[in-house]
């Protein structure tokens, strides 16, 4: 076998990788994003109650750990205008979250934390997958 074609696979292969994702795909990936990490307003002893709500959980059981910020769409879209290519983006507004952790059974434990930047990934001006919340500084 030739250098030639094995360079034109790997080089296509590349090209797969760095290519936008469609706007379909980024449209159904926000809006599970909205559904697990967007709400309107919680209190940390409300997480057993919205994860069951809103069904977040893996195929194979509870997910151990999900942040929700609480917020409007429109305010948490606004990290990702101008964000094309898919890029993990940090918030210049911070964000009060509420962060659920699994604890026994159906159950979670939330704790709130105020004034967070949010990390997000953006594709076509839309948040479609959360990284995490950290303090401004940190
Ligand atoms: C959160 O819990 C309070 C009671 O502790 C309830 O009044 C409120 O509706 C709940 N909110 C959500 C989003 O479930």
């Amino acid at each position: 076998m030739s250098i030639f074609p094995v360079c034109l696979l790997v080089c296509l292969l590349l090209v797969q990788v760095v290519a936008p994702e469609t706007t379909e795909r980024s449209e159904q990936r926000f809006r599970e994003f909205v559904r697990q990490h967007i709400i309107e307003a919680m209190e940390p002893n409300n997480c057993t109650t919205v994860m069951a709500n809103r069904n977040i959980k893996h195929k194979d059981g509870p997910k151990d750990k999900n942040t929700f910020i609480i917020g409007n769409e429109n305010e948490v879209t606004a990290i990702c205008h101008g964000q094309i290519e898919p890029k993990k983006t940090p918030s210049k507004k911070t964000f009060d979250v509420v962060v659920c952790v699994h604890t026994i059974k159906e159950h979670y434990e939330g704790t709130k934390k105020y004034y967070q930047i949010i990390e997000v990934e953006c594709a076509n001006n839309l948040p479609v997958h959360f990284y995490k919340q950290r303090r401004r500084n940190g």
